[in-house]
């Protein structure tokens, strides 16, 4: 089977689309290849996903990310955004990645009250923004905890991304508050039980 380049056809809306170079000109042996413009076909299939990162590559994908986001490019923290949750036993770190590349996180973790956990970290790359992988990766740390016996997520929420939560079923529980030294607001939401069994954790799953 013959390959044809775009180099080979014409594929810049010049009318020439569809034929081979060559067919027609002098000389030239006519083609009975109808060559087709090329497209990008993903049907059906996601390009985002959201999961837990459990191996080595994983979590160095999503704390490469939140230190781009967090520390490079807003400078919420200075030198590292780690902090003693990453070392938790019952931490979930997740890795979103577009078409397999890595491009956004979140984290979380049982709060001190029984049923209520933290969602934090949220970041998603600067060139993979308004893609949808914010949203997904909120919804995921929200099915993860339910999946997890939460009854409450709460988190604290940087003041332009307070829309964000609230098209994502979120609530504003309070007045702006300091966190991590720069202004937030405390927004919550309820959690459901899993829909997603294997969301519920090595040995959770149903
Ligand atoms: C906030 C952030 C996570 C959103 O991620 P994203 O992948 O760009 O968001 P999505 O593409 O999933 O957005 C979903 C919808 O919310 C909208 N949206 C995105 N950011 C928004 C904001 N700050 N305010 C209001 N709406 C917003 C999008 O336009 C989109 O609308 P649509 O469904 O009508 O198209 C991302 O901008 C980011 O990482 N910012 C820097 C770090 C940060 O602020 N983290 C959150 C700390 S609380």
């Amino acid at each position: 089977m013959t390959a044809v380049l775009p180099a080979q056809v014409g594929l810049a809306g010049d009318g020439r689309e569809g034929r081979a170079t060559g067919a027609g000109r002098p000389g030239a042996t006519p083609s009975r290849i109808r060559p087709v413009r090329p497209v990008n076909v993903l049907v059906g299939v996601d390009p985002v996903v959201c999961r837990p990162a459990t191996d080595t590559a994983t979590c160095a994908a999503h704390h490469a990310i939140r230190h781009a986001v967090f520390v490079a490019e807003q400078g919420v923290f200075a030198d590292s955004d780690l902090d003693a949750h990453d070392a938790r036993d019952d931490v979930v770190h997740v890795l979103a990645t577009h078409l397999g590349r890595p491009a956004g996180t979140v984290r979380l973790y049982p709060a001190g009250r029984p049923g209520e956990w933290v969602g934090d970290r949220l970041a998603v790359l600067p060139g993979f923004r308004s893609a949808a992988i914010g949203g997904p990766l909120v919804r995921f740390a929200v099915e993860a905890a339910g999946a997890r016996d939460g009854t409450r997520m709460r988190a604290h929420v940087q003041l332009p991304n307070e829309r964000f939560f609230h098209r994502l079923g979120w609530s504003t529980d309070g007045p702006v508050e300091t966190y991590v030294g720069h202004p937030h607001i405390p927004m919550s939401t309820p959690l459901a039980g899993p829909t997603t069994p294997w969301l519920a954790g090595p040995g959770r799953a149903a």
